[in-house]
């Protein structure tokens, strides 16, 4: 059966609480070193990555195979995409090889619901534009669960590009699904207009999105999606938005520091941050590929 994977939107409840469940006993067997799980055996997974990627079409990948699947991955740089071909045609000759997932990432928002519309094979989105990084957010929603044994209730502050970001977004509709409050703040440039609308809390400045707060998430500077002089300078954004102990201290005790990564070190977060068991953000990379096999265990059933 046909079963895409394009937004949290509208997810229910009770099917994100039971894939973060499952992602936590993945990550356990994960670290125990138990890869070779047969429950995708006999199905094919391709990814095709239009943007650049580490941790999502890696731990894609690492998923796809650890629950026994064939993994075949499109080299766009090296494929007939640079002859030419239109997203809609290399969409539909990988679904007549067979692959029952494409798992697929673009910077063009809407890119993943459009192929899922041309193919058989089902449709997870990866990362689309500034609409959606649903897996991101699951994996998010898993690392704030294994911490607090709940997400409802929980004060989560995003700071930085709320406005080119499909983290954010994700992470909004996953977060208060489950409960939680979120809350937004950043540069004038970077912060959605009618942003209290879409359902977020806009704070008044840096301090004020970290007092009280469970969970700082830094959100990566996103130069490939901006026109440019958004920000007069890194280290400008450092010293006006950016995570550092001093900060910290009116964050809640036990707060948790997340980076959905790359992290420009220094900038999003200090450097006096690195090594500081409230920054996370290495064991989200772990409940990534656990929050992905979960997702694909799932969507195979
Ligand atoms: N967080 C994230 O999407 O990282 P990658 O771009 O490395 O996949």
């Amino acid at each position: 059966m046909k079963r895409d994977f394009l937004q949290l939107q509208g997810v229910d409840a009770a099917y994100l609480q039971s894939l973060i469940d499952r992602a936590l006993e993945m990550e356990q067997a994960i670290l125990r070193g138990d890869k070779a799980m047969r429950t995708l055996e006999g199905k094919s997974v391709v990814t095709l990555f239009y943007e650049n990627s580490t941790r999502t079409r890696c731990s894609f990948e690492g998923a796809a195979k650890y629950l026994g699947a064939h993994v075949i991955n499109v080299a766009v740089a090296s494929s007939s995409v640079q002859k030419g071909e239109s997203l809609e045609d290399t969409a539909v000759t990988l679904d007549r090889m067979g692959v029952d997932w494409i798992i697929m990432r673009h910077a063009m928002s809407g890119a993943p619901a459009y192929v899922a519309q041309h193919v058989k094979a089902s449709v997870i989105n990866a990362g689309d534009g500034l609409h959606a990084h649903p897996t991101q957010a699951l994996l998010d929603l898993a690392t704030m669960y294994k911490h607090f044994g709940r997400i409802a209730g929980l004060q989560v502050a995003i700071l930085g590009d709320i406005k080119h970001s499909r983290v954010a977004r994700s992470n909004l509709y996953g977060l208060t699904a489950l409960g939680a409050h979120v809350k937004v703040y950043g540069p004038a440039t970077m912060m959605p207009a009618h942003a209290e609308e879409m359902g977020w809390e806009v704070c008044s400045c840096t301090d004020d999105a970290f007092r009280g707060s469970d969970v700082v998430m830094g959100l990566r500077i996103q130069t490939e999606r901006q026109q440019g002089g958004l920000i007069p300078s890194a280290g400008e954004y450092a010293r006006f938005y950016g995570i550092n102990r001093k900060r910290m201290e009116l964050a809640n005790p036990g707060a948790l520091i997340m980076h959905p990564g790359p992290v420009n070190r220094g900038v999003e977060i200090a450097h006096e941050m690195f090594g500081d068991p409230r920054l996370v953000k290495d064991e989200q990379v772990t409940l990534g590929i656990a929050s992905r096999m979960a997702l694909l265990e799932s969507v195979c059933r």
